[in-house]
């Protein structure tokens, strides 16, 4: 069967990521918590729609990473995961940075969401795959809220500035795609597995942001890019970058004091997607 063959597809380009270090994009735990917190927040119509566009047995957090794996097959979409921004000006313009020079006519994070959006439309015949459009604009509205992903395009968005990670070697980059996650999980007095690494961050949406949430989802559209990159870089400038150059060392202070930064890009992600998905999927009789 047509979905049973996808699923396949999918679950063998899924355990290539998690033999190769990923790049690009929050982590395999990063995009399952975003997706997993937006599945959660979705109308019954949206879920019943995005269960349809699934892969057969196919779990919606466990499929977000997808896209990563798609680059080298893909290979138009390998620079639709990032934004590049000039040097030190923390601010994002999709005229200079996405449409101009930084990107090629729209080949970033907002022309890419903005395209998926379009494509996600179930009242008009489709004219790419629905299911693909699904995975990548779930994909790319996480790898959005990662700070660094809109990022000084001198650094590739701190994949040059290499740093110590407690006692390993890293890239700034990695450290907020994958390390602060995995400490979260791995180590110290908070250690949780990924499962619980999402309740914490679900239980902060229903009670110390409950009041932010609201603010979250206004938006004229079903998503607002723009909105989120210019987030991204500020908070890219004030937490990530912040007091950080190649040689680094960062470890506790750092953890502490970025750990909560990343738990809100999830939950402002997840939110966000969620209330996404519920209008261009809740279309469908
Ligand atoms: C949609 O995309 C998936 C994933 O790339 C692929 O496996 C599937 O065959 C496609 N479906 C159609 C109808 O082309
Ligand atoms: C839009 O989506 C199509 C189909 O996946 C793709 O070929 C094209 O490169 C995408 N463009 C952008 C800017 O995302
Ligand atoms: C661990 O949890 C406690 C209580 O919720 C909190 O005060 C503390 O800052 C947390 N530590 C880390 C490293 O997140
Ligand atoms: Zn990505």
């Amino acid at each position: 069967m047509e979905n049973r063959k996808l699923f396949h597809i999918l679950l063998i380009s899924f355990s290539l990521t998690l033999a190769t270090p990923c790049a690009h994009g929050w982590g395999f735990e990063g995009h399952t918590a975003i997706c997993r917190i937006a599945q959660a927040r979705l109308t019954k119509p949206a879920l019943a729609a995005l269960e349809k566009l699934l892969p057969l047995n196919g779990e919606f957090g466990a499929l977000c990473p997808w896209a990563d794996t798609v680059k080298f097959r893909y290979r138009w979409s390998s620079s639709l995961h990032f934004i590049n921004t000039p040097e030190r000006l923390c601010s994002y313009s999709y005229a200079r940075d996405c449409k101009g020079r930084g990107g090629v006519n729209g080949n970033c994070l907002e022309g890419a969401i903005n395209n998926y959006t379009t494509q996600l439309n179930l009242k008009k015949t489709p004219q790419y795959n629905l299911t693909e459009a699904l995975l990548f604009l779930s994909h790319f509205v996480g790898d959005i809220h990662q700070p660094l992903h809109t990022g000084f395009a001198s650094d590739k968005g701190g994949n040059t500035i290499k740093v110590r990670w407690f006692n390993r070697a890293s890239e700034l980059h990695h450290v907020w795609d994958t390390d602060i996650i995995k400490t979260a999980q791995g180590k110290g007095a908070n250690a949780t597995n990924l499962d619980g690494f999402i309740n914490q961050i679900q239980q902060k949406i229903n009670g110390l942001w409950a009041k932010q949430v609201r603010g979250w989802e206004a938006c004229k559209t079903a998503t607002c890019p723009n909105v989120y990159a210019a987030e991204s870089i500020k908070a890219a400038c004030e937490w990530a970058y912040k007091g950080v150059q190649t040689g680094s060392v960062l470890a506790d202070d750092y953890f502490k004091t970025r750990l909560p930064i990343v738990q809100l890009r999830i939950a402002q992600a997840g939110v966000r997607l969620a209330s996404a998905l519920n209008r261009i999927l809740a279309v469908a009789g």
